[in-house]
């Protein structure tokens, strides 16, 4: 995939599911009583990873027309499957199913791609262990493969050493099952999609602060679930918006929940005018239409509380730092170092081969912004968040910028060359 600089971009985008809450409500679905629809579920290859791993077990659910409809087994209704369950590259479904797994009345295997078996499980194997699980990683290196076998389960409060939403679902899914309440803190709030779906099916979930608790539930009853567009994939058309010349997008649908929203944070932060309109909740989550103009953009500092908001966003903070002026400073995020690649390593890799003036550090990166950036050969390392941010680049960037492995952005936005190719035909 080959992208060059272009001098405007213009349009609409009305952005696909939320890949966290696809995830989450195959998952609930799966577990509850009755029927649970779901409109504008993301079609990206991890949450299809979810379905077909529900499917083998036993679950009935109906993928047609961006409607998906389960037909669910209630909480003690999954059945062994008969092989192992292959997540794929989504580390969502590793960690949350292992919660559901720990319960269950069988043991199982959970593996996915060679991603998948690089990324750190200790950290669901410790607490649901703690309940009482029985989990080993096969090859004993702390990844998947993963052996589960399902046992009666204790309730536990655990103090979380990391702020990830992973952990925390997994860890309140498999209380759904405990013998008292469960709960879990962080030391930052991750993204609660799980906590409000929780609720929007029946369960006893509560929050406060940064620790989230769940009663263990008799049963969870079906819904109609309307999934937001993912801000994540919002993000990139957002920062195109702000650093091709003479553009003016309209971004719809975009979920803004607050543990999710950083990136409108920072780039308000750095200089940036983005309106709101038309706000709306949707099954229990808020939503808005963007209006994101070309801006000029000034350097930020980007730590704490707020990295959790926008984890997988700062691939494209990154780039919009390089189209800032002065410095900018990405600290306490050492996060990024075991996710689908380690996207603090690579992008600075990738950006310094565009002539970008990029240091890593221990736990992020510091940028100095305004120096203009030429093409490279970007290896994406099948990060479907690196592919995207470096498609970005290339249409501010002199010469060509080459996306090598482009196709893995179907992980979580099958479509996105196309839209992005439909905003730069309309820009001419
Ligand atoms: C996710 C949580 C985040 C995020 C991932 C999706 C989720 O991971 O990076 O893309 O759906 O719960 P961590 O919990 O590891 O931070």
């Amino acid at each position: 995939m080959i992208f060059k600089k272009v001098n405007a971009l213009k349009g609409e985008v009305i952005i696909p599911g939320d890949k966290s809450i696809s995830h989450r409500a195959i998952m609930l679905g799966s577990l509850a009583e009755g029927t649970t629809e779901i409109s504008n579920f993301l079609q990206g290859a991890d949450c299809l990873s979810t379905i077909a791993c529900f499917q083998q077990m036993g679950v009935s659910i109906e993928n047609k027309k961006n409607m998906v409809t389960i037909k669910g087994n209630g909480l003690h209704g999954l059945k062994k499957p008969s092989g192992l369950l292959d997540v794929g590259n989504s580390g969502t479904t590793t960690r949350l199913m292992s919660g559901i797994l720990a319960a269950q009345n069988f043991s199982c295997t959970v593996n996915g791609d060679a991603s998948i078996q690089k990324r750190p499980m200790n950290r669901i194997i410790t607490p649901l262990s703690q309940m009482g699980a029985e989990i080993k990683s096969i090859k004993e290196n702390g990844c998947a493969p993963l052996e589960i076998t399902g046992k009666p389960l204790h309730s536990i409060h655990y103090d979380s050493p990391v702020a990830s939403a992973q952990v925390k679902s997994s860890i309140l899914l498999a209380g759904l099952y405990a013998d008292g309440v469960t709960s879990v803190t962080e030391p930052y709030i991750s993204r609660n999609h799980t906590e409000l779906m929780f609720r929007y099916f029946g369960v006893d979930t509560t929050t406060e602060g940064t620790t989230a608790s769940v009663k263990p539930a008799t049963k969870l009853i079906g819904q109609k679930v309307m999934v937001p567009g993912d801000i994540s994939s919002a993000a990139y058309f957002i920062a195109a918006g702000l650093i091709v010349p003479n553009t003016e997008l309209v971004i719809k649908n975009v979920g803004i929940n607050p543990t999710r929203d950083g990136i409108l944070r920072v780039c308000e932060a750095m200089g940036a005018t983005i309106t709101y309109e038309n706000k709306q909740d949707l099954s229990g989550e808020p939503t808005a239409d963007l209006v994101v103009r070309t801006s000029n953009l000034h350097g930020t500092t980007i730590g704490g509380s707020i990295i959790p908001t926008l984890i997988d966003e700062i691939p494209i903070i990154a780039i919009l730092a390089c189209f800032a002026e002065g410095t900018t400073i990405i600290k306490d995020a050492q996060e990024l170092k075991v996710k689908e690649s380690n996207r603090i390593d690579v992008m600075v890799e990738n950006l310094s081969k565009m002539g970008a003036d990029i240091t890593a550090t221990d736990d992020g990166m510091i940028i100095n912004g305004g120096k203009a950036l030429h093409g490279a050969t970007i290896d994406s390392k099948l990060d479907h968040r690196i592919a995207m941010s470096f498609a970005i680049a290339g249409l501010c960037a002199e010469g060509e910028t080459k996306i090598e492995g482009a196709e893995c952005v179907n992980i979580s936005f099958p479509n996105f060359y196309q839209y992005l190719d439909t905003l730069i035909q309309n820009g001419k």
